[in-house]
Order: structure tokens, then sequence, then C-alpha cells
């Protein structure tokens, strides 16, 4: 079966391709390799991907460009989408607020128009985040909770996608699943997300920043766990029933909030160093805690996460070291 994968050279695209070659698919993965963080990493990540020979394609192209999209889903056949690619990150939607839009909105609706058109594509999967329970104070974050009161644009731009694949399922009776992430981590990682910054700080014997006086609690899950969970929404038989119904959103997350400060101290352990700490205020754009509510994607698909935090970081860590040759 042909798997397409956008954002294939992001933390979560290439690891979900790699999982998927190692199991004998087809993928076609399609990435701008843009610069938002080092493209060195991107290009690593994707040479992981060249053992498997032709049973992977690269593609280096923009979801925003509408003609290079088309292209893509009428030469290749797919049967499964895969809808990583972005502009991730919360705090940078307050300096380049455009690249959210022009990745995140313009770049989805490409995607699903393509979709709409093919074929060929039976049923597909997109990437939502946590990010679009905004400041909800009642946990766990649940899929009934309201989720209209965004705290950046990278969640208002992650909520449009929602609503705006739920409308094409409405229109065109499309089979989409968006997935609402809770903070991935593990090797291969991203360079702007804590653990990436904690860890070379720390290693490097340089202050880290910790914000809200470390007063916050993120449900940290690992990549391993998050890759069985988008192969499993992806290999779902399409959707039943008519229009609308055929959209749903799971959160897939770890269920188990930890405190920043437990977390800077597993990687402490790991890194076998203390970390000198600057505590400030809460960033604008963040929110105190995320906890996933796993219930429904429990019940629908099976998802079962199993690595705790105490397994992930030294493994994150040791990937870290051997990378930049630090010990
Ligand atoms: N990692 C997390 O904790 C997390 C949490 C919530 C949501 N998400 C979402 O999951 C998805 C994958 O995240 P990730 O952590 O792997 O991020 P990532 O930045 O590592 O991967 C995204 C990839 O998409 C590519 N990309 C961005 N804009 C593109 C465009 N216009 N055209 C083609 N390629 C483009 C980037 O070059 C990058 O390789 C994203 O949609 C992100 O918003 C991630």
């Amino acid at each position: 079966m042909t798997y397409l994968v956008t954002g294939v050279a992001g933390f979560i695209g290439m690891a979900t391709a790699k999982a998927l070659l190692a199991r004998g698919e087809r993928v076609v993965g399609i990435d701008n390799l843009n610069d938002y963080y080092e493209v060195a990493l991107k290009r690593e990540r994707l040479a992981e991907l060249t053992p498997f020979g032709t049973a992977f394609e690269f593609i280096e192209a923009d979801i925003a460009d509408t003609t290079a999209v088309n292209a893509l889903f009428a030469a290749h056949g797919i049967r499964r989408v895969i809808h990583l690619a972005a502009q991730a990150g919360v705090r940078y939607s307050l300096e380049n607020p455009h690249a959210y839009v022009q990745s995140n909105v313009v770049g989805h609706l490409n995607i699903l128009e393509a979709v709409r058109h093919s074929d060929t594509v039976e049923h597909s999967v997109y990437a939502s985040s946590s990010s679009v329970y905004g400041a909800n104070e009642e946990q766990p974050f649940s899929e009934a909770d309201r989720v209209d009161q965004p705290v950046s644009l990278y969640a208002a731009t992650k909520r449009a996608d929602e609503l705006m694949s739920r409308s094409y399922a409405h229109l065109y009776n499309l089979s989409l699943v968006g997935l609402r992430f809770f903070t991935v981590y593990g090797p291969s990682g991203r360079p702007d997300m804590a653990p990436w910054l904690f860890t070379s700080a720390i290693l490097k014997g340089e202050p880290i920043k910790v914000f809200n006086h470390g007063e916050m609690r993120r449900d940290f899950t690992y990549i391993d766990d998050i890759v069985a969970g988008v192969i499993a929404a992806a290999d779902m038989n399409p959707l039943p029933g008519e229009g609308a119904e055929r959209h749903r959103v799971y959160n897939i997350g770890n269920n188990k909030p930890e405190r920043l400060m437990d977390f800077i101290a597993a990687i402490e352990g790991a890194a076998g160093r203390k970390a000198e700490k600057i505590m400030l205020p809460m960033q604008p754009g963040d929110v105190h805690e995320t906890y996933a509510n796993i219930d429904r994607i429990s019940a629908d698909l099976g998802f079962a996460p199993t690595t705790s935090l105490a397994e992930g970081i030294p493994q994150f860590v040791d990937w870290f070291k051997r990378r930049h040759r630090l010990t």
C-alpha cells in the first residue's frame, strides 16, 4: 500500500515513515526542508530512509504550492495520507505569523483539495495539537471540551485545520482523522522544544530558562508511542457513516502529566550534570498544564502508551550526546 507522509523530514514524519517502510509499505514523502530549525537535522532524518531504496520516494516541495501538491497526488496512487507538515512551535508564531497561515492553513487546504479530487485516497490522518485546548482549566483535556479560545496563532491554525477538515468531510464525504499531539519527545526530536533546549544547555554547562518558575506540567509522549498511534489511525477502516460523521479528532498523549521540575531532574540524571536554572515568568502563548484524556483513542484504536519519562529521557539524551559527540 502507498502512504503519503507530509513533513517527512520532520521529527514525527521521519519516524512514522521509517516504521511504515520497515513494515514493507511504500512511502512517498514531501517536505520543503525549510530552515525554521537546522536543515542538516532534516537531511540526517531523510538519510535514515534511504536504505529502503525505491520503496521511499522523496519530493522536495511546499504543500502551499497547489501545483506541486496536485502533481504529487496525480502521479503516485496514494491510498492513505498522513499529513504532518506544518509550521510548528507556539513561541515562533509570535514572530512569524505568516509562516503559520501559509503552511497550516493554505497547505492544509491544498491537501484536503487533493484528497477530495483523488480517485485513490481512502482515508487520511492529519496533525492537530493539544494547543487547541488553549487555557482550558479542566483537566484532563477531553475531545468533548470547548476549543474556541486559542492562546496562540499556532493553536488557532491547528483548530482551523480541524474545522476545515470537518467541513470537507461534510461536503465531500471524506474519511478524516485529526490527532491532537501532546508534547512529543525522543531521539531525532526538535531543536526548538524543551527536551532539546534543556539537554543541550545542561551538557554544555549553560543555564536553562525555566518559565513560570517551573510551575508547569506537560503530558510528554514518547515518539515510539506516537508512531504506533499515528499508524493505527492511518490504518483504520475508512470511517463509516455520512458527511461530518466521517471526521473524528483524537487526543494522543501519555495520559500522565509530568511536573516541569521532575522533567528537568530526569534530564539531569541522564546527563549526569546539574542544571543552572534561570527562573522566569510565564511566556505569552504558553499554557500551564497539558494532560490528555485518551479514552477515545484507546477504545477506537487500542492506543496504549508504554514509555515512561524515566525510560524515554535517557534514550533522547544518549541520542543527543552521540549526535553532538558530547560525553
Ligand atoms: N512534536 C510535538 O510535540 C507536536 C505537538 C503538537 C502538534 N504537533 C504537530 O505534528 C506535526 C509534526 O510535528 P513535528 O514535531 O514532527 O515537527 P517538525 O517541524 O519536525 O516537522 C514538520 C516538517 O514539515 C515540514 N514543513 C513545514 N512547512 C512545510 C510546507 N509548507 N511544505 C512542506 N513541508 C513543510 C518541515 O520542513 C518539517 O520537516 C506538525 O503538524 C505539528 O504541528 C507536534
